[in-house]
């Protein structure tokens, strides 16, 4: 049996977070080192087109944070960089991944590399060193005995499948449909046995669609608001009646947090956001919020495959004691308004490879974009 582990976060302890320098990850480095408690941060990050340096700038530009922080760019896949990190982490929390739905339907590979190896890279180092626990080899460099370390693999809503009705709950069956899901359930799957065979430490989060500053304009929300704010045409998938459930990106690090610290090992806990909304009321919101006209929205075919709904159950996360802080009615325009101010943190995004890759996954479908006609309401207050 494993046993009862003490708190992961504050004085001492040593987290490796991988895939920190994304969206979600650098927002959990960020919260963490700011609770200013003591807990050191090691970001393992291959600085894809996703990862950027930029979204830790706060915490490295601060001295008290910067002195508790470490930035090693390598692949979670590498096991060279990922044994040597993991031999000095209490708790190793997976964010990375290729995140992209649209990008894995244009190339798979680097999703399974990532999703699977990667995951597989690290279950072998936590399985080391709970190994190197056992026999009393892990010390620290004072030669204090270390606990096992605890393995915390972020994963998604999108390895339960398309949910027509109600809500999934952790034990439902997996049935991702695009790549990117499959390679997420991969994950999920590795880490399940990984517990079960060896009995490491391992918990598990799957999230709601998130949402908040520092995501990558490729997903719909700073896509939305960046082509608002360029008066550049938005891209509405199909008949716009998707439905997504929502979450704040600081409620979806804190809810991380909160799993690292009490969550049960084996566990598996969905972090819903409870604010299902449609895709075109989600852009209606934003262009309202922007105070751009509607009349920018296409309706361009639809993305192959396309989950129409997600949906969880969140009841075992909140019989741990977890609630989520942020409102969507305040979250949204502060989202909207955080892209506003900060034009120069997407530009040198969008002023990338942006261009290439824009052309390809939206440069035909534009074309044969419609515009879509005013929703009921619209300019009302
Ligand atoms: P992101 O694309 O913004 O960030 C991913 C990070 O991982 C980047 O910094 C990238 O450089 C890094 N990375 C990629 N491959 C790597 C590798 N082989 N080795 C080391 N680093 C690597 O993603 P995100 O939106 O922040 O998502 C983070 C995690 O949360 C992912 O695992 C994703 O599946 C999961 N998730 C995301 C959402 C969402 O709505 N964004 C919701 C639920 C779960
Ligand atoms: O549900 C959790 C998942 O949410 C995460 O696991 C993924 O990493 C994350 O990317 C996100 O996946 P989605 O596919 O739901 O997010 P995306 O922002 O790509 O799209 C949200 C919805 O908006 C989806 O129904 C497709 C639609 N869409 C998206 C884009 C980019 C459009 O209509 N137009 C667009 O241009």
């Amino acid at each position: 049996m494993t046993a009862a582990h003490p708190s992961r976060l504050g004085p001492g302890r040593h987290l490796l977070v991988c895939g920190g320098a994304g969206f979600i990850g650098s927002c959990f480095v960020r919260d963490v080192l700011g609770r200013r408690d003591g807990t050191r941060v090691t970001v393992l990050d291959l600085l894809t087109y996703a990862g950027n340096r930029a979204n830790l700038a706060p915490a490295e530009a601060d001295p008290e944070q910067a002195a508790r922080f470490a930035f090693v760019e390598g692949d979670i896949a590498d096991p060279d960089v990922v044994e040597r990190l993991a031999a000095g982490a209490d708790s190793i929390v997976n964010f990375a991944a290729e995140s992209h739905v649209d990008r894995s339907i244009l190339g798979p590979e680097a999703f399974l590399r990532t999703g699977v190896i990667g995951v597989h890279v690290l279950l072998e180092a936590v399985l080391r060193e709970t190994r190197r626990a056992e026999s009393g080899e892990r010390t620290d460099p004072t030669g204090r005995p270390l606990q096992a370390p605890r393995f915390l693999q972020v994963s998604t809503d999108e390895v339960y499948g398309s949910v027509e009705e109600g809500s999934s709950r952790e034990g439902d069956p997996l049935e991702p449909r695009s790549p990117y899901a499959a390679a997420k359930a991969a994950g999920d799957l590795l880490a399940g046995s990984y517990r079960t065979t060896y009995d490491l430490d391992v918990v598990l989060t799957r999230g709601a669609n998130t949402y908040g500053p520092y995501q990558h304009p490729e997903k719909l929300i700073p896509l939305v608001s960046t082509n608002a704010l360029l008066g550049l045409p938005i891209p509405l998938y199909g008949d716009g009646q998707q439905r997504r459930d929502w979450l704040h990106v600081s409620d979806h690090a804190a809810a991380i947090a909160h799993v690292l610290e009490h969550g049960e090992a084996g566990g598996v806990y969905n972090v819903p956001g409870n604010t299902e909304r449609e895709n075109r009321d989600i852009v209606a919101a934003l262009l309202a919020a922007l105070g751009r006209p509607w009349d920018l929205v296409r309706r361009v075919p639809d993305r192959p495959g396309h989950d129409r709904r997600y949906a969880m159950d969140g009841s075992r996360l909140a019989a741990l004691g977890w609630r989520a802080a942020v409102p969507f009615a305040e979250g949204l325009p502060a989202t909207a308004a955080w892209y506003r101010d900060n034009e120069s943190w997407w530009r040198a995004i969008r002023d990338g490879d942006w261009d290439t890759y824009y052309a390809r996954q939206y440069g035909a479908r534009l074309a044969a974009g419609e515009p879509v006609p005013t929703p009921p309401g619209w300019g009302s207050a």
